[in-house]
């Protein structure tokens, strides 16, 4: 793995931004893989900027999101189509049809789970991923575990991740316990992967992950085998590596 250190998040931002602008320049119809939660705010502020002085344009990308809390509904202020939405689709030139994210209140569970993996296949597969990690080492929300999981599933999730997600919710009851995530095979089969950390509280977590030793007990640990992951760090992520 290419690792990149910055001093602050806004200079990640810039660059992880002039990646996907970059990817997207060469490749009009290119096929992104995108996340939600703070960390991509930042590259998700400079892609915006880079669309408004007419550098970059979306009209042909596609993008697939990693996850959606499962129950909520795509229009509760929290979920992830609605983060998508608000944070960069709505601002960009992206057609809303080419967005995909897993729907959050499927008729059929499995039957959407498996139409999420064809529907990424059916499209050329993702050309590049844009993956967080949790603190405990997820990427997308594939927690901890004994084993990894490889497909678009239903994940229940941690404690840990539910404390870390309560922040945007108005009281712990309120914060999904169960998510739809791409699986770990979804996103090793990304032909390019930019995963990004910022934050102190993130040092624990990139150290195991790039402790090389890969255990689904830290799933970014996998990244290992993928052949073209670079990590994008702040000071304090990177201050225990
Ligand atoms: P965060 O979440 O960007 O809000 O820290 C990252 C993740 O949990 O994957």
């Amino acid at each position: 793995m290419k690792i990149n250190i910055y001093n602050n998040k806004q200079e990640i931002g810039n660059a992880v931004a002039s990646v996907i602008a970059g990817k997207v320049l060469t490749k009009t119809n290119c096929i992104l893989g995108l996340a939600t939660g703070s960390t991509p705010i930042p590259t998700y502020n400079s892609l915006i900027e880079l669309y408004k002085n007419g550098v970059v344009d979306f009209s042909g990308v596609r993008t697939f999101n990693l996850d959606e809390y499962y129950g909520i509904g795509s229009m509760h202020e929290q979920s992830y189509y609605k983060f998508m939405y608000d944070n960069l689709f709505s601002k960009i030139n992206i057609d809303l049809k080419n967005t995909k994210i897993p729907s959050s209140q499927p008729k059929n569970l499995e039957q959407e789970c498996i139409d999420y993996d064809e529907s990424i296949e059916k499209a050329g597969g993702i050309d590049l991923q844009i993956l967080g990690i949790g603190h405990n080492g997820h990427i997308a929300f594939n927690e901890p575990s004994d084993v990894f999981t490889y497909g678009t599933h239903i994940v229940d999730l941690t404690e840990d991740t539910i404390q870390a997600n309560k922040r945007f919710f108005n009281s712990i009851d309120e914060v999904p316990k169960k998510a739809i995530t791409m699986g770990i095979g979804t996103i090793l089969k990304a032909r390019e992967i930019i995963i990004i950390a910022t934050g102190k509280d993130k040092a624990n977590a990139i150290k195991a992950m790039l402790s090389k030793n890969i255990d689904p007990k830290c799933p970014a640990s996998i990244l290992n085998a993928h052949t073209n992951v670079t990590v994008f760090l702040d000071k304090e992520a990177a201050s225990l590596i």
